[in-house]
């Protein structure tokens, strides 16, 4: 099965300036922890940068796409044919689960194979110069689970949501 995971503010805004655009979030990156550890994370080259300096995932197989052939640091490149080589992780790695952590380049020309989406809403607005539709994502989908976290002087308000495609 493959899943996305995404973290979007207010207007699609989910990155900037190749970082995250909000402060440390930590209930989101426990969240993220906790889906995509032991699994397989494919995400495009712009957002294996973001992680600093060729930093792997840790206890995760990194999967980097690019055009490029020598990604240094990941476990593989997907440099063609994107979507049959991300489906063909299934069967290479029969025992994980494949999740496709971004960003929004990746996000939409996977959008075809994606089953489960794993969506963090941050309810607030952030300057970002990277931008993701999330409601067309999530075309032909039902949600399976939420959970609201209310805001705090630490933390805006935020939910995690879990959707599946129906059709
Ligand atoms: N909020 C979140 O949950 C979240 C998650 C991840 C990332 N982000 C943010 O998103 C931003 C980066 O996103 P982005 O959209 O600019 O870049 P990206 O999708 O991370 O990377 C784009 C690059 O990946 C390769 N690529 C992606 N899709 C491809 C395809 N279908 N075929 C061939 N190559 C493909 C290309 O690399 P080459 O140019 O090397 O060929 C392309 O230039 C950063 O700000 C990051 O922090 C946010």
């Amino acid at each position: 099965m493959i899943s996305m995971i995404c973290a979007v503010a207010n207007d699609g805004v989910i990155g900037n300036k190749n970082q995250l655009p909000w402060p440390h979030l930590p209930s989101d990156m426990k969240w993220f922890s906790k889906q995509t550890k032991g699994n397989v994370v494919v995400m495009g080259r712009k957002t294996w940068h973001s992680l600093g300096s060729v930093k792997p995932l840790p206890n995760r197989i990194n999967v980097v796409v690019s055009r490029q052939t020598q990604i240094t640091g990941a476990n593989a490149v997907i440099t063609d044919n994107v979507n049959q080589n991300i489906l063909n992780l299934q069967q290479e790695y029969p025992s994980r689960d494949i999740f496709i952590i971004g960003g929004a380049q990746l996000y939409r020309s996977t959008k075809s194979i994606i089953k489960n989406f794993y969506i963090t809403r941050i309810y607030s607005d952030y300057p970002g110069d990277t931008y993701l539709d999330i409601e067309v994502l999530l075309e032909g989908t039902k949600m399976l689970q939420q959970k609201a976290i209310e805001a705090s002087e630490k933390h805006p308000e935020h939910a995690f949501q879990i959707f599946q495609k129906v059709i």
